[in-house]
């Protein structure tokens, strides 16, 4: 293995950091959600690393849930349009959801899913994402569980890949070509 690999990708979030954000989102859900039916939703395939921590911090007796998204069109930007390739298994009518994304950019693929999961009359719906883009401020996208607001940097790790590379990384780091 060449000494690049071994040095890794440059962090932009810690493991520790991202540890200790995660337990208090967890803990914050705990005390939104007590005594409520929540059905916690991992988006896939970026968020089961961020979803696998994020659900054992919260002490409630939760669901959960899998969706599986990919978005049509070519090119780096999201065209918005999304296709769903793995649905939910149960029923969410008068349920609260809590979407759960690795990242939010522009923010059409949580509006989308908001849109569609609207359309099952759960209870509420709520947005959980380790990551916030400032693009996402111009679809209205409301993420009431931020992790971090970070900048235009393209980020990999915890879950997050390019071309399905680096998901493994235990922090999230920054996309230089090189890596
Ligand atoms: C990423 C991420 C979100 C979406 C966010 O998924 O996991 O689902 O993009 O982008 P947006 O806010 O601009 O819509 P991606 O399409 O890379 O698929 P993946 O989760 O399988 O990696």
């Amino acid at each position: 293995m060449s000494r690049k690999l071994e040095a890794g990708p440059k962090a932009l979030l810690s493991e520790v950091k991202i540890r200790q954000r995660v337990r208090e989102l967890g803990a914050q859900i705990t005390q939104d959600y007590k005594g409520k039916d929540l059905v916690v939703v991992c988006v896939l395939k970026g968020s089961f690393i961020f979803f696998a921590d994020l659900i054992r911090c919260i002490d409630l007796p939760i669901s959960c849930e899998f969706m599986g998204v990919s978005s049509y069109g070519s090119g780096t930007v999201s065209s918005g349009e999304v296709k769903i390739t793995l649905d939910l298994t149960e029923p969410v009518q008068g349920r609260h959801i809590l979407i759960v994304e690795d990242i939010v950019d522009s923010g059409l693929t949580m509006k989308y899913l908001v849109n569609n999961l609207t359309t099952r009359k759960p209870a509420s719906i709520r947005c959980a994402s380790l990551l916030v883009k400032p693009e996402s401020v111009e679809n209205e996208v409301d993420v009431e569980y931020t992790g971090f607001q970070i900048g235009k940097e393209f980020v990999i790790g915890y879950g997050l890949d390019y071309a399905g590379r680096f998901r493994q990384l235990p922090y999230v780091g920054i996309f230089e070509q090189e890596n």
